[in-house]
């Protein structure tokens, strides 16, 4: 049995934090085992937003895949990779890109949204607006099924989809089945026909399932076919075309938003994470210096964990008894606001030591990320060809 394909990747941004951790790498690491797996460096989506800063990326990219196996990414069981390694990602961006409408990827709401979030920066370029494009050639280059990513990504997805399916459509054709279906569909007669063909696009253009049910419904009620033109019809809506593409799915699995010591989002470009290589005693003095539920300006003053950052920490380290005691002893100015932390202080410790030590043999063997990068390369390269082969024929390019 083979097993379904997942795919996901980051940005080179260098350390990981326990953003990342608990929001992104925790997952990746429990689906090594359970799926194929693809992760990868993200290279050249650094550049389409920070061209002008290439400096960094390498090493960043270095620090980054140290994190990942630190965190439990085993290259034993999953590929993983750099982009920029991987040439079939731009030639499949390449020819994505004559098949998709500008209004697509300007429609995207993370490109308008970016360009007002990054002001200081010039991102009326080519490159920054085909960003969408070329992640949804990162992604069905392998054909992957599922594309575990945050809330943020859900749009990437969509158009994803989009273009897997008008791709399919207008290249999945099988020789021969287009004239019978073409036939059969004159047979339905002028009115009805047109209807059907309109459908028909409809559906397999922009994903109108209703268009779809309707089309079903109109084939099925056609008294002028037989029940094998039917089903022929009701094939040509969808299966008959080859799916060269298939259209993955978002994989929003249980993962957790670890708020930033200041309340925000973890981020690094905020200044308000912890790394996974943080010391014990700069994790301990960051966690105390992080401000509570204001309502709290007193030690004797009544809170509420609902309106403290140090809450969310809590929710995703502490056990229900723990939880608890933070409850009580909040809501009644029963425990300090220090005390409080202790326990969090305590596992966010506990979680990081194991991966420090990791961190410190990996780093002990110079030279190890980069075999394990070049590995995953030619994994990835050999999967990505894979479907090239059948992407060029699809679209007339010669072999030669
Ligand atoms: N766009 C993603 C981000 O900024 C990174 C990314 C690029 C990605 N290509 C991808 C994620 C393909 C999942 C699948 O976080
Ligand atoms: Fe936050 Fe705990 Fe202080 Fe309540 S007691 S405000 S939950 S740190």
């Amino acid at each position: 049995m083979s097993k379904d394909r997942v795919l996901s990747g980051m940005r080179p941004t260098g350390f990981m934090h326990l953003g990342h951790y608990h929001g992104a790498l925790k997952n990746w690491v429990s689906l090594q085992s359970q799926h194929e797996c693809f992760y990868f460096v993200a290279d050249w989506h650094a550049l389409t937003s920070h061209y002008d800063d290439p400096r960094v990326i390498e090493q960043s990219t270095f620090d980054m895949v140290t994190d990942w196996l630190a965190a439990g990414l085993d290259p034993n069981q999953c590929t993983i990779f750099l982009q920029s390694q991987v040439p079939q990602h731009a030639e499949l961006t390449v020819l994505l890109g004559m098949i998709t409408p500008l209004g697509w990827l300007e429609r995207v709401p993370t490109y308008k949204e970016q360009q007002e979030n990054l002001k200081e920066k010039d991102l009326t370029t080519y490159g920054f607006l085909g960003y969408p494009l070329m992640q949804a050639a990162d992604i069905v280059v392998y054909r992957a099924q599922h594309v575990p990513v945050g809330e943020d990504q859900v749009s990437h997805l969509e158009i994803t989809r989009e273009i897997a399916r008008r791709f399919n459509h207008i290249y999945g054709r099988e020789p021969g089945f287009e004239e019978k279906a073409a036939a059969a569909v004159k047979k339905l007669g002028g009115k009805l026909g047109k209807q059907y063909e309109a459908m028909k696009t409809a559906y397999n253009q922009d994903g109108n399932a209703e268009a779809l049910a309707q089309a079903k419904a109109l084939v099925a009620a056609a008294g002028s076919l037989s029940n094998a033109e039917k089903d022929m019809l009701q094939a040509f809506l969808t299966g008959a075309r080859k799916t060269i593409l298939p259209e993955p799915q978002a994989l929003l699995t249980p993962t957790s938003k670890i708020i930033g010591l200041d309340g925000r989002k973890m981020s690094k470009s905020y200044g308000n994470g912890i790394d996974l290589r943080e010391p014990p005693a700069a994790v301990e003095q960051k966690i105390k210096r992080m401000p509570t539920d204001p309502k709290r300006a007193r030690r004797t003053d009544p809170g509420n964990p609902d309106d403290c950052p140090v809450w969310t920490l809590h929710q995703v380290y502490s056990n229900d008894e723990t939880k608890a005691w933070v409850r009580q002893g909040c809501t009644t100015a029963g425990i300090g606001c220090l005390e409080c932390k202790q326990p969090v202080i305590d596992a966010v410790n506990a979680e990081l030591a194991p991966m420090q030590e990791r961190i410190r043999e990996i780093e002990a063997k110079p030279g190890y990320v980069k075999d394990v990068l070049a590995a995953g390369c030619v994994r990835a390269r050999q999967a990505a060809e894979a479907t090239m082969l059948e992407v060029r024929q699809a679209m007339g390019l010669a072999k030669v």
